[in-house]
């Protein structure tokens, strides 16, 4: 069985582009692999989240994994800061990551400019405590998005350098989990670019009916097509990407064939789509509210994956500690 890791970011609410995105192929990655799962909490504070949105923010993402699939019986899950061997191995590795690299990495650029009132040693090192989730478990996969790809490299890199370093052939160089289809961008409801939280366009596993139906009968549309077989403009491809996932093959072909022959009704597609992402959505949002009501249920999955992540994590500190010539008096 080839050992996964993927970090779940702490960041709230989830919606269909995550979920379509990622979480749904999680169910059958936990299938063959042993995955561990774990919520990023340390590396959320590098934009200094209060303590009571910490908390609600990692507990909202636990409920939403678990309520799209993630099984704690079949996989790890766990919080990050619940196992802080991986801030030991975050610190060893600190020693050989340099400062250049660092500094030249998109990520890190990026934040620079967007929150240039912060820029803390945080936001420098994420790759290396990154890499620390990764090599803690000497995973050999990593499912990643594309701004992710960057980070895996560099973990590779620490990985081979930490090896090189001591002569050793200790980590493994993990690469990307590949899905075996192609991932669907979801785009968002506003005509343009993909589905994202920061962008206010898209749609929450959490968002009731009502909720989903305004946003979706709000969504940008254009002034229909004006002659046969013409070329579907962008808010409209949008749409029919998210009925791809939503609605049954009939429907988009339904929709798909009153564009071409110029009969469309924006309306009544919109009410369609709205009734199948609601139908979509419903059963999960109900288990995320059972599960966010089950404390000890929640407590119960936390701990249990805190004491497997613990097994591996505990073995490689072990293991790294012997190979940089810590020694036991
Ligand atoms: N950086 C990842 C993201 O923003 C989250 C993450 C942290 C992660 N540690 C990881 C992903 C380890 C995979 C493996 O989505």
């Amino acid at each position: 069985m080839t050992t996964v890791v993927s970090g779940i970011r702490s960041t709230g609410n989830l919606h269909l582009g995550n979920y379509f995105g990622a979480m749904k192929n999680f169910k059958k990655m936990q299938e063959k692999n042993n995955c561990y799962f774990f919520i990023a909490d340390y590396h959320s504070l590098t934009t200094h989240p209060n303590p009571k949105d910490l908390h609600s923010n990692v507990k909202q993402v636990l409920v939403e994994y678990l309520a799209s699939g993630i099984d704690p019986e079949k996989s790890t899950i766990y919080l990050q800061s619940d196992l802080p061997e991986t801030a030991e191995l975050y610190l060893l590795l600190n020693m050989n990551a340099y400062i250049g690299e660092l500094e030249r990495t998109a990520s890190f650029k990026d934040k620079i400019r967007k929150q240039s009132d912060n820029v803390n040693a945080g936001l420098l090192t994420y790759p290396v405590l990154m890499a620390a989730d990764i090599l803690i478990h000497n995973a050999l996969q990593v499912p990643v998005g594309k701004d992710q790809e960057q980070h895996l490299e560099m973990c590779r890199k620490f990985a081979k350098r930490f090896n090189r370093m001591y002569n050793v052939n200790y980590f493994k160089e993990p690469y990307p989990y590949n899905f075996g289809e192609k991932l669907i961008k979801i785009p968002g409801l506003d005509g343009t670019g993909k589905m994202g939280k920061s962008e206010g366009n898209g749609v929450f596993l959490m968002d009731d009916a009502k909720i989903i139906k305004k946003k979706v009968m709000r969504a940008v549309t254009d002034s229909g097509p004006k002659r046969k077989n013409q070329e579907v403009s962008e808010p409209i491809k949008n749409l029919f990407t998210i009925m791809e996932v939503v609605s049954e093959k009939e429907t988009l072909m339904f929709f798909k064939e009153k564009y071409a022959n110029c009969e469309i009704r924006y309306g009544d597609m919109k009410k369609q789509m709205a009734e199948d992402i609601i139908k979509f959505t419903t059963p999960i949002r109900e288990k995320i509210l059972e599960l966010y009501h089950n404390e000890a249920y929640l407590r119960k999955v936390v701990k249990n994956g805190q004491e497997k992540a613990k097994i591996s994590a505990q073995k490689t500190i072990k293991e790294v500690r012997e190979i940089i010539g810590f020694k036991k008096f």
